[in-house]
């Protein structure tokens, strides 16, 4: 990675901003932003104090996860690289420390860390106090409580937790709600073609999926095909030039989730441990919550309509090394096909943006051999 190239700085940046999930049938594939986490990589990883010039806080983080951190930071504040760093958008002269507010932050990076090293016994990966718990993203954190703008604001009161159903009930119901076990395991195959409509741009897409948990997903892009692959237990990334990635342990964690091939079926077995948690609204629709726990990755909060019991919302967090960015994603347009109910559409938010996937074409139990969800070779640039 060469910091002084726009180009690569937009990856950075941009990789985030342009994120798009897909799912088919009712899961992702994950957004695969984040480097390896720390814990669990076994190769080595390279430093972020070996790869770039200027680091002094940050020297222990990864250096792949130098640019999610950034932009952590950045949407943390409610600012853009260039607040910090001197250059224009798109290219910043990252390793110069020109700029006041540079200084500020790398400073506020030290005391957050000595926070929560001296407060929260490392829990939480040491992100329970981030720059968000502070900035909510505004520069000017605010120390003095807001003044009223009704009267008799009042603490609205908390709703009681008579009557929420238990983690099991909640997911049997959604189990039965999308078809129950007999209609879902009658189906072994899916092939689902699409677009992923994101502002202006829309791309054409197509994914193959296979029980328990395989899948292949290809982004039909303006000048490449990109690929994302996942084989039940290692998952690789094309990319627009050809050449192949494999995805880190977090992102292969996170993929073994958004490839299961009928969440409502495994959900128990996936999240060793699950709790319900506070109730939600979505809208106007009253939601259960509920918190899932799957080894080396954190938290995954699950939202059940609670009057169809279907899964209506999923958010995930990839981690940058000083907090973690959330990756929402929301379902809609539930239709019956082939005995079993999948959402048509769903919307991929994260704090940089969103992304909508709709499905226009489904096919099931179609043969699909397990060779299309091999480690592919790197191709030539562009080859369609
Ligand atoms: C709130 C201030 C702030 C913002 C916003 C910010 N940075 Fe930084 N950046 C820093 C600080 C502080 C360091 C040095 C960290 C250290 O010393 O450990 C740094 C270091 C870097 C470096 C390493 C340069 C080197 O060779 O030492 C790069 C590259 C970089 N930033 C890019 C970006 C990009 C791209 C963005 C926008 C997505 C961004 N930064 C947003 C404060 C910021
Ligand atoms: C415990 C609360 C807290 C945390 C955590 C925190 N900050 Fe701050 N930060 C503040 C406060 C309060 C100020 C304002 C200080 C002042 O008014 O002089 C501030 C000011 C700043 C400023 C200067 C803003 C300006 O307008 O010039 C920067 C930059 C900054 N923080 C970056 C960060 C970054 C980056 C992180 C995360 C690594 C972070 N802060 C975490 C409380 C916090």
């Amino acid at each position: 990675m060469e910091n002084k190239s726009g180009r690569v700085f937009f990856a950075g940046a941009g990789i985030i901003a342009t994120i798009a999930l897909i799912a088919s049938g009712v899961r992702s594939i994950s957004p695969v932003t984040s480097a390896a986490s720390p814990r669990q990589s076994a190769a080595p990883v390279k430093k972020a104090s070996e790869q770039f010039k200027n680091i002094q806080v940050l020297k222990d983080l990864p250096a792949d996860q130098l640019y999610p951190a950034m932009h952590f930071m950045a949407t943390s504040l409610g600012v853009e690289c260039v607040d910090c760093h001197v250059g224009v958008p798109g290219s910043v002269d990252g390793e110069k420390d020109d700029k006041q507010m540079k200084l500020d932050a790398r400073a506020m990076i030290k005391m957050t860390m000595e926070i929560n090293k001296a407060n929260f016994n490392g829990y939480n990966n040491n992100r329970t106090v981030t720059c968000y718990t502070c900035h909510r993203g505004s520069r000017q954190p605010v120390g003095v409580p807001v003044v009223a703008e009704k009267d008799s604001a009042g603490i609205s009161p908390v709703s009681t937790s008579a009557n929420i159903p238990t983690a099991d009930q909640i997911l049997d119901k959604y189990l039965q709600a999308v078809g129950g076990s007999g209609g879902l395991q009658k189906i072994t195959t899916r092939v689902q073609k699409g677009k992923i409509v994101s502002g202006e741009n829309q791309t054409p897409f197509e994914v193959y999926a296979k029980a328990p948990n395989k899948l292949l997903l290809i982004k039909h892009s303006a000048d490449a095909d990109l690929r994302t692959i996942f084989d039940g237990s290692s998952g690789w990334l094309t990319s627009a030039n050809g050449t192949v990635r494999d995805m880190s342990a977090e992102e292969a964690s996170a993929e073994r989730i958004d490839a299961d091939f009928s969440l409502a079926l495994d959900a128990k077995k996936i999240f060793g441990q699950v709790r319900v948690s506070a109730s939600e609204k979505i809208g106007d629709r009253e939601m259960y919550t509920l918190v899932g726990r799957v080894p080396g990755l954190a938290p995954v909060r699950l939202y059940f309509d609670r009057q169809t019991g279907m899964l209506t919302r999923v958010v995930r967090y990839t981690d940058n090394g000083l907090g973690l960015m959330p990756v929402q994603t929301d379902y809609a347009d539930y239709r019956d096909t082939n005995g079993i109910k999948i959402p048509f559409r769903w919307t991929v938010a994260t704090p940089g943006g969103r992304s909508t996937t709709q499905i226009e074409q489904v096919e099931q139990n179609v043969p699909i051999d397990d060779s299309k969800f091999a480690k592919p070779s790197p191709t030539s640039p562009a080859k369609r």
